[in-house]
């Protein structure tokens, strides 16, 4: 049976996944009105990992005997002032998400919940690969500027990404 705090922190986890797929979407809708169709893909594709992320917590929660509560979702911005500015407010959120994984790991450190520990760890993991891969793009972002060429460049790169769920998902 899980412990009641950290069924409600984990609670609180699911809605911050599902805002994070919910900004996410918003952001890929946003660079596909720029026409940038292959950051929109990465985009989408970084919103479905998100989902992805919430129904993880979300079957946990429930296989140790615990209640899923989902509240209300916030409202994500639907405006970037350029695609620099929409990866530096990603990397931002990643770091807020990493922080907040880590309080969940203390909790469970605290509560001597060994299996929350070892759920846990995945998320530790990811947050790792979450913020690498916001940061990269912002630096090559932060390279080619507003150059034109450079940013159609990474566009046809970002079109490549796929959504992969892992084998060991929910
Ligand atoms: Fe679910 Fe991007 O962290």
């Amino acid at each position: 049976m899980i412990n009641k705090q950290l069924q409600d922190a984990i609670n609180a986890q699911i809605n911050r996944e599902l805002y994070s797929e919910y900004l996410y979407l918003a952001m890929s809708a946003w660079f596909a009105g720029q026409n940038l169709d292959g950051f929109a893909n990465w985009m989408s594709v970084q919103s479905q990992e998100e989902r992805f992320h919430a129904m993880k917590f979300y079957h946990y929660v429930i296989e140790r005997g615990g209640a899923v509560i989902l509240e209300q979702i916030d409202k994500p911005p639907g405006y970037f002032k350029n695609p620099l500015h929409a990866f530096e407010m990603t990397l931002e959120h990643e770091q807020f998400i990493t922080d907040n994984i880590n309080k969940l790991m203390d909790l469970a450190i605290k509560k001597n919940d060994h299996a929350a520990k070892s759920f846990l760890q995945w998320y530790v993991d990811e947050q790792v690969e979450e913020e690498a891969n916001a940061d990269k793009i912002l630096k090559q972002l932060a390279m080619v500027k507003d150059n034109p060429h450079g940013v159609l460049m990474l566009d046809r790169e970002l079109a490549t990404r796929v959504f992969t769920p892992p084998v060991t998902a929910v």
